[in-house]
């Protein structure tokens, strides 16, 4: 068997601190056999003399692009934009087989180039579950920011924390145990995590998921005060929140935390706002008389870097020491040509 030559590449986006593999376990890679070469990054939350020290080659941010052809880039988040041609196969995000937007344009460069996308959303078991996933720390944080913001303590722009700090800041409770909130799909990683950040906070919390919202009870909804939606929707279902429902006397709802992110996609369940928030501007304001307060942004869990990629790594690891053409990795790649073929995007020379 050929040798696993990885490539943990740097992270465009500035605020991209997570790594999808840290130095304790890139030495269990490097130990096993696997060649592991790690670009240099700024921002990382472990800096690559750690790889290093772990047995990795060292490499500049972007050489990525030059790596011989059988290398596997991993990454967490998107690609640069150049080039055109992504040669290689990559390991990441790719936020592409929901019709996204700029969706078919990443797989349109997959296929000139004859490389391929094994998207971390899509490594799943036998069983369809996700074997590495962010989801926990995105609801934690989630549901803190939302409760920051409800108590008027929300600082910008966010900086990455530690969840030790988070806390403290979070159990500041300032006598407001009269508020609600509820979480939407509550039975998942993200609603776990988001139920457990708004208990640290001292805050009741009603739990929805599937069962709960089969026969939507938008009074009720609405009748909270903060609500964190945290589902993973694979299939139309009717909104969350409509446009008139904002406008309802019944809204005692002011905050709005929207874990999932799915604007853009028709899967989206809160067609309420049409770009999400970020670092700089966590919040913004969706209708004044009363106040509602929109959170949407899609890093959440970067905010605590070393925690959410400790753990990330820890499932992740024994998925790339078994990296190989079938099993979950079959699936990814199965998953990509589907989707290839779905959109009509005609693969040229993509390994099979
Ligand atoms: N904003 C971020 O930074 C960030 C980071 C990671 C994940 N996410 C997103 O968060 C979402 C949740 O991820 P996860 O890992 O927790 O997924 P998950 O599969 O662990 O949990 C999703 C939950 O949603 C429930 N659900 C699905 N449809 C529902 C519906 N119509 N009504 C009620 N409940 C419903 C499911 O039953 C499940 O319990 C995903 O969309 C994911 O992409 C966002």
């Amino acid at each position: 068997m050929t040798e696993l030559h990885l490539w943990l590449r740097h992270e465009p986006r500035t605020t991209e601190r997570r790594t999808p593999v840290v130095p304790a376990d890139a030495r269990r890679l490097v130990d096993s056999g696997v060649a592991l070469t790690v670009e240099e990054s700024p921002q990382r939350i472990f800096p690559t003399e750690e790889y290093e020290a772990a047995g990795c080659r060292r490499a500049p941010a972007g050489s990525w692009m030059a790596a011989p052809r059988d290398t596997v880039i991993l990454g967490l988040k998107e690609l640069p934009d150049e080039p055109d041609e992504l040669v290689h196969r990559h390991i990441f995000f790719g936020h592409a087989y929901k019709q996204q937007p700029g969706a078919t344009g990443l797989l349109r460069r997959f296929a000139a180039g004859g490389g391929a996308l094994l998207d971390l959303e899509y490594l799943v078991d036998e069983a369809g579950r996700r074997l590495a996933a962010f989801g926990y720390w995105a609801g934690y944080l989630g549901a803190a920011l939302a409760v920051l913001r409800h108590r008027d303590r929300l600082t910008a722009p966010l900086t990455p924390t530690t969840k030790d700090d988070l806390d403290a800041v979070l159990r500041q409770a300032p006598g407001d145990t009269e508020f609600t909130a509820l979480v939407i799909g509550a039975l998942g990683r993200s609603g776990r995590g988001a139920s457990t950040a708004f208990r640290t906070a001292g805050v009741e919390v009603t739990r929805w998921d599937l069962a709960e919202t089969r026969d939507l009870d938008r009074r009720a909804l609405l009748g909270h005060d903060v609500m964190v939606n945290a589902v993973l929707a694979t299939t139309l279902v009717p909104p969350f929140l409509r446009e008139e429902d904002l406008h309802s006397p019944a809204r005692r709802l002011r905050t709005l935390c929207d874990v999932t992110c799915d604007v853009g996609s028709p899967f989206n369940v809160l067609p309420v706002y049409d770009r999400t928030t970020d670092w700089a501007e966590p919040v913004r304001r969706l209708r004044e008389e009363p106040p509602l307060d929109l959170i949407a942004i899609d890093n959440l869990p970067s905010l605590l870097p070393r925690e959410s990629s400790t753990d990330f790594s820890a499932a992740l690891l024994p998925q790339l020491l078994a990296f190989g053409p079938g099993g979950a990795w079959g699936r990814c790649l199965d998953r990509f040509h589907q989707t290839c073929r779905e959109l009509g995007i005609e693969e040229g020379e993509s390994r099979s």
